[in-house]
């Protein structure tokens, strides 16, 4: 069945110029644009998207990280789209994911991997209505 997940282009993929090429990636493995847009999150929004990790030593970085500049957000749909974007976005870590996925050819450390994607079906809608109303999915 064909379902939906969420993603954001980090600040780091976007200053490095790899959005267009990530994006370009995206489509060719089929995932369709449901949703997409370019803006930047406040740290308080960025701590509000990332309240789960709250207690994480990495969480004040975390949020600094996501609110130091643009990201494009998008909700992407595809059969079983949560975990096929998970696999193509590749492991947090960028040194352990693997060959051909986004966060091995674009990221450049933990904390700054270029690429989110949603976890589940629940945190995949919570997050895409996080960004986008209803009128701006098609
Ligand atoms: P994301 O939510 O961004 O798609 O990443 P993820 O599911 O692969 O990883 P998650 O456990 O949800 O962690 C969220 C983001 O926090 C940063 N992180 N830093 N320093 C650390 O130990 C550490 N661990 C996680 C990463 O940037 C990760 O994407
Ligand atoms: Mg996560």
């Amino acid at each position: 069945m064909s379902n939906r997940t969420f993603t954001m282009i980090k600040p780091d993929a976007m200053k490095n110029g790899h959005a267009g090429l990530i994006i370009d990636r995206i489509i060719k493995e089929g995932f369709r644009i449901v949703a997409l847009k370019q803006t930047k999150l406040s740290a308080e929004k960025a701590g509000e998207f990332y309240a789960v990790h709250k207690a994480r030593p990495f969480y004040g970085e975390l949020v600094a990280f996501m609110s130091s500049g643009i990201i494009i957000a998008a909700i992407l749909e595809k059969d079983n789209a949560v975990t096929s974007f998970r696999e193509l976005i590749g492991a947090t870590n960028p040194a352990q994911a693997a060959e051909g996925t986004i966060r091995k050819l674009f990221a450049t450390s933990l904390g700054e991997n270029a690429i989110h994607g949603s976890d589940s079906d629940e945190n995949a809608a919570i997050e895409g209505a996080f960004f986008f109303s209803a009128l701006e999915q098609f």
